[in-house]
């Protein structure tokens, strides 16, 4: 594959290199930071992001390398589920911001960026999934499925790699529909009722809606009828087809669209040494 480098400005102005495909549909596939400090080595991480719109700088000589890249990632989520990436969280960060992205909480009371370790169920918050299942692997789910406006995006991120998966699973994804372009969407999806949350907030739900569109976890949404059971031995079985994502390098990162993916944590039983960092987002350009 012919490349080229290219210029890019980083968040923080620091200059930095790329390699740029000239293959049609370009594909900018690696960039790094010529600076001392280094805090640039970042790969797009998925296949086939597309960087048409990457635009050149103030200067007419570099690429921004902040908004761009993460709305490519967003784009791609959106159209197959989720989107990897490598790259320092504080820029991760940075560049959510910059995109007019809202940290939300996926608890009440809890902050928007969590640090998560894998807990018993002695251990774990009341009503969590881990308070359920322990260090048992988890069943697929969507984050913060028990408020009336569940996050858009949830970013999961490792500054160091481990040995726990994350699995995900989405229609939109070859890797997890093996019928793609067809799209399941068995009727009791829409029809089947949850009842979600508890106490006073408690709230009637499907697990799915018109388009590809989730809402589910079965620690906070009780079936209330047949089609609804239907919809848990539904998630149940598509878990078999479940895409692992392997923690493997460090400052790797998943961008998880929320409500077309579901994702999981893995058996955690064998590890000690697992840190993984939350941050759910309600994303304005996506309403
Ligand atoms: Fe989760």
């Amino acid at each position: 594959m012919k490349v080229r480098s290219v210029s890019i400005l980083t968040p923080t102005a620091k200059l930095t290199h790329a390699y740029k495909s000239e293959a049609p549909g370009l594909s900018l596939t690696r960039a790094w930071c010529l600076c001392p400090c280094s805090v640039l080595n970042v790969s797009l991480g998925c296949e086939e992001i597309p960087v048409g719109n990457i635009e050149q700088d103030e200067h007419g000589e570099g690429l921004r390398l902040s908004e761009v890249r993460l709305a490519n990632l967003a784009e791609f989520a959106r159209r197959e589920g989720w989107a990897t990436g490598v790259m320092p969280l504080p820029i991760l960060r940075l560049e959510a911001s910059k995109l007019g992205w809202t940290p939300v909480p996926t608890r009440k009371g809890e902050e928007p960026v969590v640090e998560l370790r894998p807990k018993t169920s002695d251990e774990a918050s009341p009503r969590s999934l881990s308070a359920i299942h322990g260090l048992n692997a988890q069943p697929l789910h969507t984050d913060g499925a028990h408020f009336l406006d569940p996050p858009d995006f949830v970013v999961l991120h490792a500054e160091d790699p481990n040995d726990v998966a994350t699995l995900l699973w989405s229609p939109l994804n070859k890797k997890t529909n093996s019928k793609y372009p067809v799209i399941p969407a068995p009727e009791y999806l829409q029809g089947g009722m949850f009842v979600v949350g508890g106490g006073a907030e408690k709230f009637l739900a499907s697990a799915g809606a018109a388009g590809v569109r989730y809402r589910y976890d079965p620690g906070c949404m009780i079936p209330c009828d047949e089609r609804a059971r239907k919809v848990v031995r539904y998630f149940e079985e598509v878990a078999k087809d479940a895409y692992i994502h392997e923690w493997t390098k460090p400052q790797q990162f998943l961008l998880i669209s929320n409500r077309t993916a579901l994702h999981a944590r893995a058996d955690a039983n064998n590890s000690s040494d697992r840190i993984i960092t939350r941050i759910a987002y309600q994303a304005e350009i996506s309403r």
